[in-house]
């Protein structure tokens, strides 16, 4: 149990973009926050503008020893979070034969590992406390095979069939599990992945801060999945109705229209 009576929204990735607008959203609606990311500087500009209690821990997601890092920071103080976002992230786009190797595995550790860890050891402690709400960033390149995309789309497949199973083997618990599926999104994340600024993946992308609402209120409504928009929902329900091969072919037409 907290010892503390503000509850704690613990958010990884908070430095920019989506994770950046969920921090302000859980420090509007009165948590306290622990922001996670690399970038110090950048989690320190986050953080001014919030009006909450905010502690910060720089940590590589994907070096060895950071989750057992994040657990000791809550159990050091004997905090159970009442939220826990598994936001931090990053794709690559390319044929992926080309990539660095390094790189991909990199982001299978951020994007499936690390997730997977924090999102088990938050599941235990907050079945203990009988509550807790867990969210896990998805994408909606997991409803397909995302050819010039393959290896992230395989991590937010992962993401979002994982999370969905956590959800159903959470029920009567008193915590639960989202995962959260966003369409492009005004972020760094195009760039990073190796887009141009203004490619078409940047001209079609939403609002970061919409975006964000749309899952922090499904997370709280204990929703298992919940894709952003109406378009993208669309989107997910056609590769249901259209047969594989098809489905491979136009998401395969339209990634490389991307770049
Ligand atoms: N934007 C989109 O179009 C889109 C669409 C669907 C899903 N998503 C997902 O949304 C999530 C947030 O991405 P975003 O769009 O907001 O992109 P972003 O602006 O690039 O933010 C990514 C965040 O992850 C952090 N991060 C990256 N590598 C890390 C590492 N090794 N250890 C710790 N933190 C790390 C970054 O901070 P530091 O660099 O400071 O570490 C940053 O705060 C990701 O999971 C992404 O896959 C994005």
């Amino acid at each position: 149990m907290s010892e503390h009576l503000q509850p704690l929204a613990v958010i990884t990735g908070a430095s920019s973009g989506i994770g950046r607008e969920f921090a302000k959203i859980a420090a509007q609606r009165g948590y306290r926050v622990l922001l996670i990311a690399r970038n110090l500087r950048a989690l320190e500009v986050v953080s001014r503008d919030l009006r909450t209690e905010t502690h910060l821990l720089a940590l590589d997601l994907t070096a060895a020893g950071a989750v057992d890092q994040i657990s000791g920071w809550l159990s050091d103080r004997s905090i159970v979070p009442e939220i826990f976002i598994n936001n931090a992230g990053f794709g690559a786009f390319g044929p992926a034969a080309e990539m660095d190797e390094a790189m991909l595995k990199k982001m299978i550790r951020l994007n499936v590992m690390a997730l997977t860890s924090l999102s088990l050891r938050m599941a235990r402690h907050m079945t203990r406390a009988g509550r807790g709400r867990i969210m896990n960033v998805a994408s909606t390149a997991a409803f397909q095979p995302c050819p010039y995309l393959g290896v992230y789309g395989a991590t937010k497949s992962y993401v979002l069939s994982f999370t969905e199973s956590l959800a159903e083997e959470l029920k009567g618990t008193g915590v639960t599990a989202t995962a959260f599926c966003p369409g492009p999104t005004r972020t760094q994340f195009g760039v990073n992945a190796g887009l141009k600024e203004d490619s078409p993946f940047d001209r079609l992308s939403a609002d970061a801060a919409r975006v964000a609402l749309t899952g922090f209120d499904a997370m709280m409504a204990g929703r298992p999945v919940v894709i952003d928009g109406f378009t993208n929902r669309l989107g997910a329900f056609m590769t249901r109705l259209l047969p594989r091969c098809a489905v491979r072919r136009i998401a395969s037409n339209l990634l490389q229209k991307m770049e």
